[in-house]
């Protein structure tokens, strides 16, 4: 039984906090939020103990494990401080909004990177993770290109622009680290974008809507679109191209039930409406590769490196917007 403690008690933790609670082999140990109503109403929901200090986690020698939900300028050093206490982590995507203090984290803990797991769950999606798994055989001969949509429902809060990173290390990191699922090494970014929805988030200094094309080493390409707005609710689509023929995954509905009458046809329900319904089975399979990595002393999957590596390519896409020019990364 793999015993785990939960930093942060937010939005994002109570999915983890699901699945650790759920996962057949392992359990909720104690859940830590600074503000304590938070870890109150977590820790009672899900039947655990609380604190207000992440010593109180970090320092049980009892716990095994830790899931690393706070907000993203928190992980670099509850990581440090998890890995040096021996803890193996899942920490949330992004590392951190910095790849100069991702690779001071690389230079201090050295080999301990191989203990950190970090949350890029769409890996796990089923759909997503069957057409990785059948591009990677051959079916598709090679890979020649890869169409990914993002689009959320609505934008988010200003304030929370204003701290999330922006649209390319907050939002859109998620699909570069698809990219590389697919793709592996990228050597080239372009990038460009637009603000066309948010005056909000104009004044915060980002862009709402942005493509982003990548050069993969063997020549393939990658196209991602994201936008902050989509009027028919969260677009999550994906398409894989080569000599063989084509996959794509659509967007996923509650049921199949259609309504055809006098004025339409073929009505169905609203496409699932955002990350907490579209990727719950995703997030339980996360955390059951975590516990399963573990317990079969296998390398993670995505790593440190996958982490750090999604960063430099959402870098590299600022830098190509502001730039207005391709930008050329190495692994
Ligand atoms: N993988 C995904 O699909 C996904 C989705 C949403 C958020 N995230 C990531 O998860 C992280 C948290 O996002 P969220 O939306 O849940 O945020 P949130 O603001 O809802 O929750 C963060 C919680 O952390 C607490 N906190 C603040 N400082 C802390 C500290 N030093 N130590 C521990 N906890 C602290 C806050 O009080 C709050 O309860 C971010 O890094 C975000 O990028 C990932």
């Amino acid at each position: 039984m793999l015993n785990v403690g939960l930093l942060g008690c937010g939005r994002i933790s109570q999915v983890h906090a699901d699945s650790i609670t759920t996962h057949p082999r392992a359990r909720l140990a104690r859940v830590f939020d600074p503000i304590e109503e938070s870890a109150v109403a977590v820790a009672t929901r899900f039947g655990t103990e609380h604190s207000t200090t992440a010593e109180a986690i970090l320092d049980d020698p009892a716990i095994d494990a830790v899931v690393i939900a706070s907000p993203t300028p928190t992980h670099v050093d509850l990581l440090t401080r998890a890995v040096e206490a021996g803890k193996w982590v899942l920490c949330e995507k992004p590392i951190d909004l910095d790849v100069a203090n991702v690779d001071a984290c690389r230079e201090r803990i050295g080999d301990l990177t191989s203990k950190v797991m970090v949350g890029f769950n769409r890996r796990f999606d089923p759909t997503f993770a069957d057409i990785q798994a059948r591009v990677a055989a051959g079916e598709l001969g090679n890979l020649e290109q890869l169409t990914i949509i993002s689009r959320d429902p609505a934008p988010p809060p200003a304030a929370y622009v204003a701290s999330s990173g922006g649209l390319f290390k907050d939002m859109m990191i998620h699909d570069f680290d698809m990219a590389r699922f697919f793709l592996g090494d990228v050597v080239e970014v372009t990038a460009t974008g637009s603000n066309l929805v948010s005056p909000e988030i104009e004044e915060a200094g980002d862009i709402d809507g942005g493509v982003v094309v990548l050069r993969g080493s063997t020549g393939a390409v990658a196209t991602i679109l994201n936008s902050r707005r989509c009027a028919f609710g969260y677009d999550q689509r994906l398409e894989a191209f080569g000599e063989g023929g084509m996959f794509t995954a659509v967007n996923q509905l509650p049921t199949s039930v259609r309504f055809s009458g006098a004025d339409a046809t073929e009505v169905a329900a609203p496409y699932l409406n955002f990350f907490l319904d579209r990727y719950m089975p995703a997030y339980a399979a996360e955390f059951d590769s975590f516990v399963t990595s573990i317990e079969e002393g296998r390398p993670f999957s995505p790593g440190f490196d996958d982490g750090r590596a999604a960063l430099v390519l959402a870098e590299a896409a600022g830098a190509s917007l502001n730039s207005r020019a391709t930008v050329e990364v190495s692994a």
